[in-house]
Formats: C-alpha cells, structure tokens, sequence
C-alpha cells in the first residue's frame, strides 16, 4: 500500500506534567512527511525539538492530537523508527560488530546465522567502518562511534531513522565527513530521516525541508523551507553557490530575527556589562 504521506503529525500538542502545574511543550504542531524525504528540525536550544522526534519515537505521548506512520498510529517505540542520539549509547563491553549484531537480532529474528553476519557487515561497510569492526567502543573517536550509532540504527531497516544532533559533540572537520557518509546512505537507501541539528550549514546541506521552529513554550513550527538544490550536492560547490547562500539566509534570519532569543530582564541586566550575546543557539558555522 502506498501513502501519500509516510509520516503525519496532525495538530499534536504536548503537556508535561510538572510541580507547577502542567508545561505545554508543544502546541499544533502539523506536518506532512513523504517517503524518502530528509527533513531538519532547527530552532533555538529548550523549543522542543527534542520533544517533536521522541514524540515520533514513540517515546513521549502527544497530549492532543498524534503521529501516524503508514496509516498506523504511533504510541510506543518500534524498530521502524529508529533513533540515533548525539552521544552513541553504544554497549561498551561490545564491539563494533557486535553492537550492531545485537539490534540485527533483536530486530530480525528467523534469519540464518550467515545471513545476520552479512547483514550486520554490510551496515558496518554502509558507514566505513568494516576496519574497526572488532574494537570496542572505548577504542575508537566519538565520530567512529556515531558512525557505528548510525550503522545499528540502519540495520533495523527503519523506515524512518530519527536523529536527534547526532554530530552535535564532533569536531567540525568529523562532522563534516559524518554529513557526506548521511548523504551517500541517504542517497543508496532512500530512509526518510528527521533529523535535529543546530547547525545552519548542515541543514541546508542535507535537507529536502527545514522544518523551523518557534520558541517555546507552547512552541510549533513557524516555517517550512523548501531546499531545492540538486543531488548529490557538494559542500565546496555550494558555499559559492546563491541558492545555498539565499536559503543559509533565510535559517539565519527566522533564528536570529524572527525568533530571536530575548534573555529575561533580570539576565540581561546581570549580563549587560559582560556585554552578552542574548542569542544563545550556536550555529556550528565556520563562517560565523
Ligand atoms: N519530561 C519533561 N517534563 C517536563 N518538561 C519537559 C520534559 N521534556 C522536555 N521538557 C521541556 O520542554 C521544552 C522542550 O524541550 P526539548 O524538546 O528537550 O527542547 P530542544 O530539544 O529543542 O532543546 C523545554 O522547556 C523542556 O524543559
Ligand atoms: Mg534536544
């Protein structure tokens, strides 16, 4: 069966429970996902992002509204949603291989033992990472160990794989290779992604739509922006490229114009002989 939309968060709003009283977190958030589509969520640190992709995860329940993934309604975590966080949450006391071994079996169980050691090889060889197969996760970089994230996560066959800042503690050269390997993956597999960034430069690069969200509380999503640049795309190319430079624009201003970070009285008030940046979201751009 085909849908025309794989994905579909229809007027979802969430409250958390707090001492205080209830926190609405979200508030009619809408959005349509096809199938195959790479879609950012970007917006300021505590809007709910987070909130939006466990929410999908099936990790947190909507309080109006919900989520439906091929006509079906999400309320609990399933292999077909698959989550890859910043930090890798990798088991330490397993390699490489068998960390990604482990979700294979979890995930696909009747599967010959032939079959699983293929499989698991071709998702370690998905991420280059067939020469550190045998290392634990102690001995090898935090970009190595995203990538062996990456690899678990897709070796459940998800059909969509949710990232929340996966490349958010690396190195900006790191992130830089980890962003082309998502897009050769992306490119061979066809997986609809969501992924949370706080990386303007990164989310042009990789995305169909950037999904903008406004701040919190009650935040939802403010804009919607299309990225029309062809694949496979190339970073060197693009950084001269108008297109790539108008939408890179376009994230800036709606972060830093549109929902700009207003600190309370009382810290700005603190912060103004510091002379403080009320702008607390880091771009991650070597070009800031
Ligand atoms: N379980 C929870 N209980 C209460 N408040 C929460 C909970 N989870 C998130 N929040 C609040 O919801 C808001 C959005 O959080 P989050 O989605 O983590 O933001 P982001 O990922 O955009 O930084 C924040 O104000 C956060 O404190
Ligand atoms: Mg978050």
């Amino acid at each position: 069966m085909t849908f025309k939309h794989q994905l579909e968060l229809t007027q979802v709003g969430i409250d958390f429970p707090t001492p205080k009283g209830p926190f609405t977190a979200l508030t009619d958030v809408n959005l349509r996902i096809q199938k195959g589509e790479f879609i950012s969520l970007i917006g300021h640190s505590g809007c709910g992002k987070s909130t939006v992709l466990n929410l999908v995860a099936g990790l947190n329940q909507a309080t109006t509204g919900g989520v439906i993934l091929e006509g079906q309604e999400v309320n609990e975590p399933g292999p077909e949603r698959a989550v890859v966080f910043q930090n890798h949450s990798l088991l330490p006391w397993l390699s490489a291989y068998k960390n990604v071994e482990l979700a294979v079996k979890q995930t696909r169980s009747g599967r010959s033992k032939k079959e699983i050691k293929d499989w698991v090889e071709h998702n370690l060889e998905l991420v280059h990472m067939t020469h550190a197969a045998d290392k634990l996760p102690s001995e090898i970089s935090g970009g190595m160990k995203q990538r062996v994230g990456i690899a678990r996560a897709l070796a459940m066959q998800p059909k969509v794989l949710l990232m929340d800042e996966p490349f958010g503690a690396l190195d900006a050269l790191t992130r830089a290779h980890l962003q082309d390997s998502v897009m050769e993956i992306h490119s061979k597999l066809g997986n609809t992604v969501i992924m949370i960034t706080h990386d303007v430069d990164e989310a042009v690069l990789l995305s169909d739509r950037i999904v903008m969200m406004t701040n919190g509380p009650a935040a939802t999503i403010g804009e919607i922006l299309p990225i029309e640049l062809q694949r496979p795309r190339n970073r060197i190319e693009l950084a001269d490229d108008a297109k790539y430079n108008h939408y890179r624009h376009e994230v800036l201003k709606f972060l830093y114009e549109k929902q700009r970070k207003v600190e309370s009285v009382d810290s700005h008030r603190k912060n103004k002989q510091k002379n403080a940046s009320p702008v607390t979201l880091k771009t991650g751009s070597d070009k800031e």
